[in-house]
């Protein structure tokens, strides 16, 4: 199979978002390497007064961890499908929290605009057809100092990285979502990750894009050598892209 992008993964995700909370529940830890990941934005305690962008939020579990780790902070949380976006909104979120509609290509046109204190993205950034520009467009949304958290599947380059994701992707996930009927996205899903960046490029991804202070991180558990953080920064002066 080839892999899925923008209408044809979105339409996946719409089919998806039924028994997607129920997948996730069947990864233990999900929503706690979630939150260690939102942690480690290393923002103020609390995030009282911030503002705070979650792209690619799909039924609201990284919503609910940033509003889990940062209890003062205005959250907007945007998703392409509006499949998964409505099981999201379906859920109790203080008024601080926001849910849009938008195509991480294209928030500006869904009124999503800057400046954000930091941006969150868990398990998106590999489904995109142009990480670099998305990437850009996230540095530009940023204050200067402002965190980009990424949580995402990246191989950490061992032989045994690959074989513990193709275990766990055929013996586990993918059965279960092919009795769900979302066979497809969960095929995509192992092939996306294998042919994504390794954590290590994903971090030069990040320099490259004008990002600094940038830090890779490993999560604990079956995970480990499979999902990473990643932490980066906008630069205080300058659009980060020279040097
Ligand atoms: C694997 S889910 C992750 C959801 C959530 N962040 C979490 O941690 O559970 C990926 C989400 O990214 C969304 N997505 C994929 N490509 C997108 C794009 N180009 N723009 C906006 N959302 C996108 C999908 O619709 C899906 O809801």
């Amino acid at each position: 199979m080839t892999l899925l992008r923008d209408e044809d993964l979105t339409a996946a995700f719409d089919h998806a978002a039924r028994g997607y909370d129920t997948l996730v529940a069947a990864n233990p830890g999900y929503h706690a390497q979630l939150r260690r990941s939102a942690r480690r934005l290393g923002l103020p305690r609390g995030g009282e007064g911030l503002r705070v962008l979650d792209l690619g939020c799909g039924t609201g579990a990284s919503t609910a961890a940033l509003a889990g780790v940062l209890p003062g902070a205005r959250i907007v949380s945007v998703d392409a499908s509006a499949g998964m976006l409505a099981r999201a909104a379906a859920k109790p979120w203080p008024a601080r929290v926001t849910f849009v509609r938008a195509a991480a290509e294209d928030l500006a046109g869904a009124g999503v605009e800057g400046p954000f204190d930091a941006v969150f993205a868990a398990y998106l950034l590999r489904n995109v057809s142009d990480p670099d520009a998305v990437l850009t467009t996230v540095r530009d949304l940023l204050v200067p100092g402002g965190r980009l958290g990424v949580h995402e599947y990246t191989l950490g380059g061992r032989r045994a990285d690959r074989a513990v994701w193709t275990l766990v992707c055929r013996g586990i996930v993918q059965p279960a979502a092919t009795v769900l009927g979302d066979g497809e996205l969960y095929r995509h899903l192992w092939r996306s990750v294998v042919e994504f960046d390794t954590a290590s490029r994903f971090a030069d991804r990040l320099r490259a894009n004008g990002f600094d202070a940038v830090r890779v991180l490993p999560l604990p558990g079956w995970q480990t050598g499979i999902t990473h953080t990643f932490v980066g920064r906008r630069p205080r002066t300058g659009n980060g892209a020279e040097g």
